[in-house]
């Protein structure tokens, strides 16, 4: 099935199966904001509760904040957004739609990628067994020219980006020829710079109000909370501070489903450190991000570093992880070297000393930063896209099943009665009684077992246990395995074992 048919097929199954709605439904949606739903909840708090453990419970010296989504309307000044978080955006005049004139270009350059997959593609059917695709992808003539092609668009396009150069990339695609999807017409408006924070009124206007914005990033209340937390927790450089919450940014196009929202929540870390010894503790944190994701079992081919072609306005290095979604490789973290940028800048707006005593060098400096910050939504579509199957059934019929990593799964164990009569439900309901303090337990006696089995496949569930009238003569059930469909039969005082070591991860935290 073509990737874009797959990906309809998610965001329906997201939502049908209580995953993800669109917000405000009822009143027709509001664009790039959504809603989660029962599991959709419960396998995002698991996401948040993985990455919390591995960040904070795994590193003795990282610890965690909850800072305010308000803040001080001049720490945006001092952390440069009010002046440089923006985007370039460009109209269509046709079709009256807007794009990000850096989108418009990174979509043509992927078109590139797009021409070699194909050729590659067809070269293996043609060689058949023989093939080395490592000496075709090197010596193939349109390979090379594809190749070529698309690093000539890409030192123009970096070099636009660094110069902050927007007629540059209104005449890149110009010449590029990118057209309008709505419209088909080359028809562009000039490109401008858009800032992407959210404001609001905060105040009565009769003591006088002021501007204040929605965070659109939870990194500066780390920032401004760094000597607090440094002196109360007695921290010792080097040391790591982690929150999660909400950011907003009011993103000029908005889509691809939870890709590119304008509320949605961030896991982010500052790791403060000598100067100077930055870029060996960005080298560590990139290796153990990248060791996290991969934590999860999907193929590790899924993964990939993009390092970035232009940095932020307080970066000297910077690398995204990229997670192969239907719609291609995207970011899905960013790991930030920060220098002192925010420190020194939050210094000098607030006139208050954002210093580090080093007892070990015996002297004052400001600490230099690195950062690891991922998007707990981007998070979830790459579980939800990795995880989503559509199988066939040996005998004939389908499945559509989440092969969701376990400890991940919203609900860990389905306790299904056969039938709602012969005591199997007052057997069924011990059993939930017993066990759902421990783990999320599900309990289902509507429709035929097969029925129920589906419905647990689709929302990910690891295992489901079958209460029959074997149960009530001797005190086994029969539990059946997500994945392998495998079914056995267990003593009903082992299910609690059973499920526990499958959810646990205790080891693979060990293991980062
Ligand atoms: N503090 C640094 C920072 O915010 P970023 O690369 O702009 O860096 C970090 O964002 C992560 O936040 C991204 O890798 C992505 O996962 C997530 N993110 C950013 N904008 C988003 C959006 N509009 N919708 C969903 N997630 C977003």
């Amino acid at each position: 099935m073509a990737s874009e048919d797959i990906f309809k097929n998610l965001v329906s199954h997201s939502k049908e199966y209580g995953f993800i709605f669109p917000s405000s439904e009822i009143y027709d949606g509001l664009g790039a904001v959504y809603d989660y739903g029962q599991n959709g909840v419960e396998l995002k708090n698991n996401i948040k509760k993985y990455w919390w453990d591995s960040m904070v419970l795994l590193h003795e010296n990282v610890v965690g904040l909850d800072s305010a989504i308000f803040m001080h309307p001049t720490i945006w000044k001092a952390s440069g957004h009010v002046d440089a978080f923006n985007d370039p955006l460009i109209d269509n005049k046709d079709s009256k739609k807007r794009y990000r004139a850096d989108v418009l270009i990174e979509d043509h350059m992927a078109k590139f990628d797009d021409k070699i997959a194909k050729e590659v593609e067809k070269a293996k059917k043609r060689f058949g067994a023989d093939f080395d695709e490592v000496l075709y992808m090197n010596t193939n003539p349109r390979i090379q020219e594809y190749k070529s092609q698309k690093e000539a668009i890409h030192q123009r396009y970096a070099k636009a980006l660094n110069d902050g150069d927007l007629a540059e990339l209104k005449k890149m695609i110009e010449d590029l020829e990118i057209v309008c999807p709505i419209s088909g017409t080359r028809n562009w408006t000039e490109v401008r710079q858009f800032n992407l924070m959210f404001s609001t009124e905060m105040g009565s206007t009769s003591e006088g109000s002021m501007k204040v914005y929605l965070r659109p990033e939870t990194a500066q209340g780390i920032f401004v909370n760094f000597l607090n937390i440094q002196k109360t927790g007695r921290m010792k450089i080097p040391f790591g501070i982690a929150q999660i919450g909400k950011a907003f940014r009011n993103e000029i196009v908005a889509r691809q489903f939870i890709f590119r929202m304008r509320e949605f929540e961030q896991m982010e870390m500052q790791f403060f450190v000598r100067p100077g010894e930055e870029m060996e503790w960005f080298k560590r944190w990139k290796a153990f991000r990248m060791k996290w994701h991969q934590s999860l079992g999907f193929p590790a081919s899924k993964y990939r570093f993009h390092d970035h072609d232009k940095l932020a306005h307080y970066a000297n290095a910077a690398t995204d992880i990229e997670f192969e979604m239907p719609f291609g490789f995207k970011e899905v973290e960013g790991i930030h070297s920060r220098t002192d940028f925010d420190l020194s800048s939050h210094e000098k707006f607030s006139g208050k000393k954002m210093q580090y005593f080093d007892p070990e060098l015996n002297k004052s400096y400001i600490p230099y930063v690195i950062e690891t910050s991922i998007g707990v939504d981007r998070m979830f579509l790459s579980v939800l896209a990795g995880s989503y199957c559509e199988e066939a059934l040996e005998g004939g019929g389908s499945r559509v099943v989440l092969k969701i990593p376990a400890f991940l799964a919203p609900v860990k164990l389905a306790v299904l009665p056969l039938v709602k009569k012969d005591g199997l439900p007052e057997i069924a309901r011990r059993i939930m009684d017993d066990l759902k303090f421990e783990f999320g337990c599900q309990y289902d006696e509507k429709d035929s077992i097969g029925k129920r089995y589906r419905r647990q496949d689709a929302i990910g569930t690891p295992y489901c246990i079958t209460v029959d009238h074997q149960s009530a003569e001797d005190g086994t059930v029969t539990v059946r395995e997500r994945d392998t469909m495998h079914q056995e039969r267990i003593p009903i005082e082992k299910i609690g074992r059973l499920v526990e070591n499958k959810i646990g991860y205790k080891k693979l935290l060990q293991s980062l």
